[in-house]
């Protein structure tokens, strides 16, 4: 299977070093800010699904304790739980792991700052921390900006659950969350003052009973002072501990961290991560009360849906496009409402000359629709449009992963946005498909019929045809192909019969089987594997003068001239080849022979509940050795780590992840597995090949 992936540029460097619950990979059975944090929003998230379930009538049998899985509650959740519906977890997976990579960048990024992890009594600056964290978590929320969310809310947990590792709050015998911490308007009690002491060194290396008797009778919280570089700390106070603490060394000796069992207070650390897991349950709770619960789901990516997404050139000649783009929303719209694919929200971008926007952005489809049915052809100026710039606002707009479509008949005035664009695509992982009416090519063909030959001319502004040459077109095919999206050329009478790409997309648990791009184009054979959880397979073969065939595992063909085959049904319109595979016996290894001078793309998509989303993350030294989110691309030739976390279910084992170089030669690098359980691998390539590069 693939999927774009897009790199190059940035390395982040940061000290590391700091301490806490490991942020990743734990070993010796102790537990992580992964599955603290996992476990937390497995919980909370099941809770939620009862409670809508129980308003709505439905069952919800679910046991709701640490044997959750994602996949077991991805199900319960959907509200048609027949064994047979298609469920796909990748959203909530990937939502659930931008939360632990966002907590894990805390060690990375905040290593120095003592309250982001509690540490030496910064009692007062870590709960400001995470009441500022929960205020922008919401007002994210509420934006719509579930991807800021989540990253902030990684963070705030990070925090928060170092609280349990770092302080004595469990020394002290509590076994339920600290609620003050998520409570701005409680005091914070009982701090050990400045020069109360709280610690004794410990004895032989055992620091079981370390902390002082009175401060436990008294109550009184205190946590570990910890500095890398200097063995300074005010008299009498407890050191967090561990080798990189240079502090612990001073009297008194030792820590009561218990960010691992083998850490000072290790014999708490359960202890201390099961608060951790309640305490979080709680923040998410007061998350939920504040956003309701429908978008605390979507927060949580386990609502299924996605965005619809269409940026459209409202200049004069486009009133049939209008048209068009209105009829297939509204056919999505009336074929999804109520269903598990019903979009979760609509975004409208249409652009002009010299203007481009509002951008219009609601979860209420019909509010769409009436601003789509609002849009009118009208205006324009001279013929380029500012295409880019209302795709830009889309990419802004649009969550990670959304597929955009743009409808327009013009070339791009604003392409000095080019590299802005693609550099978007890159990070949001948006696919963009554009539908180019009345290119150069099919009007000049039409032209040729009528005048018998004569020159392509250029029309007058407002002519209905032929405003945009094949030079301009190209930019329009880079960016598709940057992003895994198509160009589809196509006249404006037949652009009805090509919009059934925007319906295939809208289908629920899509995965893409194949994509390549060949520019220029040559003659090659392709394959793809087809496995039995697969189902609706399509494929798009996008390019001018081409012809190809398609065998099955079988040995059985059918050619782009047969428009219904033994194994299909292949529909032509402008450039663009729509093969709708039958779903009968089609497992095993598929071919496609294609041939073309022009350059072409090709994708194979269908439904599956098996799929994977990645995530760069890069080492960082220091304590732990751990992993967070990495900002920015990797560089060709460098060594890189993604997370890669693979979807649907048990009966999927992953034997190899490779970069495969997508333009060019196609060369391969293989990466070394490591699994982190719940699907999730580490995996590391020694070096990343040249160019632009998919993942499979
Ligand atoms: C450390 O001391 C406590 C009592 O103070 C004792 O229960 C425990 O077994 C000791 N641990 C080790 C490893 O000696
Ligand atoms: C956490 O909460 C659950 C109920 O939600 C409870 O059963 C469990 O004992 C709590 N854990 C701790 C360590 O208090
Ligand atoms: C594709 O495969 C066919 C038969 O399997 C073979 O005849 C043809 O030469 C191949 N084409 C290329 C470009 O490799
Ligand atoms: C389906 O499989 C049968 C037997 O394996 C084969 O005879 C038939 O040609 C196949 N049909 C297609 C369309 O591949
Ligand atoms: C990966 O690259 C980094 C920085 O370029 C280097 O320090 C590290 O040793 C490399 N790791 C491996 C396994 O090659
Ligand atoms: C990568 O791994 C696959 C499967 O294990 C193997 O077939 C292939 O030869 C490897 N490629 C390289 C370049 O090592």
């Amino acid at each position: 299977m693939q999927t774009s992936l897009l790199l190059m540029a940035l390395y982040l460097s940061i000290p590391g070093g700091t301490q806490a619950f490991k942020p990743l990979i734990s070993g010796g059975g102790s537990v992580t800010h992964r599955d603290i944090t996992q476990r937390a929003v497995l919980r909370k998230t099941a809770e939620v699904c009862r409670a809508l379930a129980a308003a709505q009538g439905r069952d919800f049998s679910l046991p709701i304790d640490d044997s959750l899985s994602i996949i077991k509650l991805q199900k319960a959740c959907s509200a048609d739980s027949s064994s047979s519906s298609l469920v796909s977890t990748i959203l909530f997976q990937s939502a659930i792991v931008k939360m632990y990579l966002s907590n894990a960048l805390v060690d990375m990024a905040f290593a120095l700052s003592k309250a982001h992890h509690f540490d030496g009594e910064t009692f007062q600056g870590g709960r400001a921390l995470i009441t500022a964290g929960v205020s922008e978590v919401k007002a994210s929320v509420k934006r719509g900006s579930f991807l800021l969310a989540r990253l902030a809310l990684g963070r705030v947990c990070h925090t928060l659950q170092d609280f349990y590792s770092h302080s004595n709050w469990v020394e002290m015998g509590n076994r339920q969350p600290y609620s003050t911490l998520i409570r701005p308007d409680l005091q914070l009690v009982n701090l050990a003052g400045p020069s109360t002491p709280t610690c004794r060194s410990c004895m032989g290396g055992n620091c079981t009973d370390n902390i002082l008797p009175e401060v436990l009778q008294l109550g009184l919280l205190t946590s570990g002072y910890f500095n890398l570089f200097s063995s300074n700390k005010p008299a009498g106070k407890c050191s967090h501990g561990g080798s990189f603490d240079r502090t612990s060394g001073r009297d008194p000796e030792g820590g009561i961290n218990k960010d691992d069992v083998g850490s000072s207070h290790g014999h708490l650390h359960h202890t201390a991560a099961d608060v951790a897991v309640n305490a979080t349950m709680e923040l998410l709770e007061d998350i939920r009360g504040a956003a309701g619960d429908k978008d605390f789901l979507r927060l949580m990516g386990i609502t299924q849906s996605s965005v619809l997404c269409f940026v459209i050139d409202t200049t004069g000649s486009m009133s049939d496009d209008i048209t068009e783009a209105k009829r297939v929303s509204f056919s999505i719209i009336d074929s999804k409402r109520g269903t598990q694919q019903e979009p979760s929200s609509y975004i409208l971008v249409p652009f002009n000359d010299p203007g481009f926007g509002p951008l219009i952005t609601t979860t209420n489809a019909d509010i769409f629709k009436q601003r789509i049915n609002a849009l009118t052809a009208s205006g324009g100026g001279d013929i380029p449009e500012l295409c880019l710039s209302g795709l830009q606002l889309a990419l802004t707009a649009a969550p990670p992963s959304s597929e955009i479509f743009v409808f327009t008949d013009a070339p791009a005035k604003d392409t000095a946005l080019k590299s802005t664009v693609t550099a978007l695509i890159e990070s949001t992982k948006s696919v963009v498909t554009f539908m180019l009416t009345d290119n150069l090519r099919s009007s000049r063909r039409r032209r040729r019929r009528s005048m018998g030959g004569a020159s392509a001319i250029w029309p007058s502004k407002g002519g209905a045809s032929n405003r945009m040459a094949q030079s301009d077109a190209q930019l329009y095919h880079d960016l598709a192909q940057a992003s895994g999206g198509q160009a589809i050329e196509v006249t404006k009478e037949d652009l009805h019969r090509a919009t059934s790409v925007i319906e295939d997309a809208s289908a629920a648990a899509q995965v893409t089987v194949l994509q390549e791009v060949r520019s220029p184009g040559k003659a090659e054979n392709f394959s793809f594997t087809v496995d039995e959880s697969m189902r609706n397979l399509n494929a798009y073969i996008t390019g001018g003068s081409l012809s190809f065939t398609l065998t099955s595992p079988s040995g059985v063909s059918q050619s782009n001239s047969e428009a219904s085959g033994p194994l299909g049904t292949i529909q032509t319109v402008g450039n663009l080849h729509r093969v709708s595979l039958t779903t009968h016996n089609n497992t095993g290894l598929w071919e496609i022979s294609l041939n073309s001078l022009e350059s072409y793309s090709l994708k194979v998509i269908g439904q599956s509940s098996v799929n994977f989303g990645y995530h760069f993350v890069e080492a960082f030294g220091g304590a732990h050795g751990d992993f967070g989110l990495k900002e920015g691309r990797p560089l060709t030739g460098d060594n890189i780590t993604l997370l890669v976390s693979v979807t649907g279910g048990d009966s999927v084992t992953v034997t190899a992840v490779a970069l495969v170089e997508a333009l060019g030669s196609g060369s391969e690098v293989n990466g070394t597995l490591q699994s982190l359980g719940s699907g999730d691998f580490l995996v590391t390539v020694a070096r990343v090949p040249q160019g632009r590069l998919w993942c499979v």
